[in-house]
């Protein structure tokens, strides 16, 4: 499976903070933005990212990232010249996706729970080997901002609206999402909406018609937070402080997930630290190289 994560728009809601760098490369305590979705793919056990973003933006992720070595991926970098919506990445990546199944997640999502590791996986396996596409849906008092899936008794989704004036439920649809082999394809049918976007929404859409759309609920104890507002880039890194400062371990770090899926060795990791200096990421980086943390199953 390839993946990609959307890290363009023009960020205007955060301005002036956006005015000279990309929302995605903000700090989220302390590491930037695009660290926790790149997480999060990888944690499925995506290795081969693409990297979608703005004309003006798409060096810095470069600079910041690389070819994705340290980290034991495999990096590309595309440039989305106009905020077209987001099915608009799969056309963007059609050849980098090839005959491939791709997970999407957008750069200012950030996931974090108990079990997520193999909910992601399960993802995978629904669109390798079931040709199903999956989408996440997490309780909202707000739905109105999100994508919203009305879900029967039996939890199937039945409608799928984007930004619904009278929504009919409080389910948001996170921007994580996983899609078979073909997906390009169908992202080309995709047409303009009424405020002129390639939207997600009517892509989902269209495995909703052909039965092919799971959707699966993060519960309880499970964090989601689209860092979209000043309140909620504030809200992510007081979250990420509170949970690292309490577990004593950090999350979203990158080269500790490539050392425990096996993509890097300890001499990478080490000279990973080495690059962070004399930061708490690096610290961090140093511990793991120790051997003082222990993973439960193949949580991270
Ligand atoms: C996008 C999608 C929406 C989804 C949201 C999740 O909205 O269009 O369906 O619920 O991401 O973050 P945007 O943030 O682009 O307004």
């Amino acid at each position: 499976m390839k993946g990609i994560v959307l890290a363009g728009g023009s960020g205007t809601r955060l301005y002036p903070l956006t005015m000279v760098t990309s929302k995605q490369l903000l700090p989220v305590y302390d590491k930037p933005m695009i660290y926790y979705p790149l997480s999060t793919l990888m944690l499925a056990g995506i290795k081969d990212i693409m990297i979608i973003s703005t004309p003006q933006d798409i060096e810095r992720f470069r600079d910041l990232l690389e070819d994705g070595s340290r980290f034991g991926i495999s990096l590309t970098y595309k440039v989305q010249e106009e905020p077209n919506g987001l099915a608009e990445a799969f056309i963007l990546g059609e050849e980098f996706i090839g005959q491939d199944s791709c997970a999407m997640i957008l750069g200012d999502n950030i996931f974090y729970g108990g079990g997520f590791t193999s909910i992601l996986r399960d993802a995978v396996k629904n669109a390798e080997e079931k040709d199903c596409a999956t989408v996440f849906g997490y309780y909202v008092p707000d739905p109105e901002r999100f994508g919203v899936v009305t879900i029967d008794d039996e939890g199937r989704a039945v409608k799928i609206v984007e930004k619904p004036k009278e929504p009919e439920s409080n389910y948001a649809v996170t921007g994580l999402y996983f899609y078979p082999s073909g997906v390009a394809a169908k992202a080309k049918t995709v047409e303009y909406s009424e405020r002129g976007e390639l939207e997600i929404t009517s892509l989902n859409q269209m495995y909703l018609d052909e039965k092919k759309l799971l959707v699966r609920i993060f519960g309880r104890g499970f964090a989601w937070i689209d860092t979209g507002t000043m309140d909620s880039l504030i809200d992510a890194s007081d979250f990420v402080r509170i949970i690292e400062k309490r577990q004593g371990i950090m999350i979203a770090s990158l080269e500790e997930i490539a050392y425990i899926n096996g993509w890097i060795d300890k001499d990478r990791l080490l000279k990973a630290a080495e690059s962070y200096g004399k930061s708490p990421y690096g610290e961090h980086l140093r511990t793991v190289a120790q051997g003082r943390i222990r993973y439960e199953g193949n949580q991270s």
